[in-house]
């Protein structure tokens, strides 16, 4: 089977930063309870007029611009969102339309909540391993502020919009990059946990409210459990010991979970690389948000193993080991 690596990387987010000290005007908090709680100061929100394609758009042209490749390189592109611009069409399409992708491109959305982009990644790396594509846009973007009750403080806080993309391709000749592995997963029975219970077609939904709903110690515990899991598992898989991986990008939901999984694998906390502080939880936009953050920071370099480790509503979890 040929090798594929990350050929390039690229994020967008709103320029309207809301602050702790804003939200508490809003609801009753404080930026003390928010950050102790947390880590997050602040996060970014989307102005009414902007779109998940078009945060999802802007991402993805600075991924090919990374990868130094064009529109027409492009067969396959996946967003992974849970808050697409409509039901209908998904947004890849909207977002096919804005990079002026060719009609022979795969198109579609993917919903894992929290873990899409960890998801998406893997259902890229499979199409192209199966020789019937060649180079992919894998893009997580959310305007999970659509999304918000905006007077549920046990909620509001927490979150943030934005956007990350990879370029996905062959690996190049001579380079050691390559994808190595990528475990996916979902708890049964853990839906009620968190969700976004109105606006789809079950039965109470006309009722239901159509913003997240969250029951937070519950959804804590889950996440600590399976991102543990998750990353021991891929690390024995893949014969890597804990100690030998320069880079953890984890899921940016809660400071508290990330020191937690650093704690369990025994890694110091300056491995993980962390924005939530600056961006708060963007969902499927985390990740490859924080990976293009950390590459252009200088945190991942040529030959570096990193470890992309997530969990989000379902309760789905997954992590992926790459080398740079
Ligand atoms: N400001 C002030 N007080 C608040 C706030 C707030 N923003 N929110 C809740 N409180 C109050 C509660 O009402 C409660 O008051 P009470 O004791 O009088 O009942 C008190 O603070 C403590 O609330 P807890 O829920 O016990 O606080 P906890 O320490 O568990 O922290 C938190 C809450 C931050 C939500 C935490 O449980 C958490 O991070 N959970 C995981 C959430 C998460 O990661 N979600 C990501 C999902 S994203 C995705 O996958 C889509």
């Amino acid at each position: 089977m040929s090798a594929h690596a990350i050929l390039g990387s690229g994020s967008y987010a709103p320029t309207r930063i809301v602050t702790n000290d804003e939200l508490s005007q809003r609801v009753e908090t404080s930026d003390e309870w928010i950050f102790t709680r947390t880590g997050i100061r602040e996060r970014r929100i989307a102005g009414p007029d902007e779109s998940t394609s078009q945060m999802a758009s802007a991402a993805a042209r600075a991924a090919l611009a990374d990868a130094k490749l064009s529109p027409a390189d492009i067969d396959l592109l996946i967003v992974a969102t849970m808050t697409p611009d409509m039901p209908m069409p998904a947004a890849a399409c909207l977002v096919q339309t804005e990079l002026g992708l060719s009609a022979d491109t795969a198109c579609f959305d993917l919903n894992a909540a929290c873990t899409g982009f960890v998801y998406a990644l893997d259902t890229a790396w499979a199409m192209l391993a199966s020789g019937r594509y060649r180079t992919a846009l894998v893009i997580g973007a959310e305007k999970v502020s659509s999304v918000i009750d905006w007077s549920d403080r046990t909620t509001c806080v927490l979150f943030g919009d934005g956007a990350g993309a990879v370029v996905l391709g062959s690996a190049v000749e001579g380079s050691r990059a390559r994808l190595i592995g990528s475990k996916l997963g979902s708890i049964p029975a853990t839906s009620s946990a968190l969700m976004t219970p109105g606006g789809g077609s079950a039965p109470a939904s006309p009722d239901a409210p159509k913003c997240i709903t969250m029951k937070g110690k519950e959804v804590f515990k889950l996440a600590v459990r399976a991102m543990d899991d998750v990353a021991r598992e891929i690390l024995v898989a893949h014969n890597i010991a804990p100690s030998e991986v320069a880079c953890i990008i984890p899921h940016q939901a809660n400071r508290r979970i990330i020191e937690a999984i650093a704690q369990y694998l025994e890694l110091p906390l300056e491995r993980f690389f962390i924005n939530l502080d600056r961006f708060g939880n963007t969902s499927a936009a985390s990740i490859p948000l924080a990976l293009d953050e950390a590459r252009r920071a200088g945190r991942i370099k040529s030959g570096d193993v990193v470890l992309l480790v997530a969990f989000g509503a379902g309760l789905t979890y997954g992590a992926t080991l790459v080398r740079f």
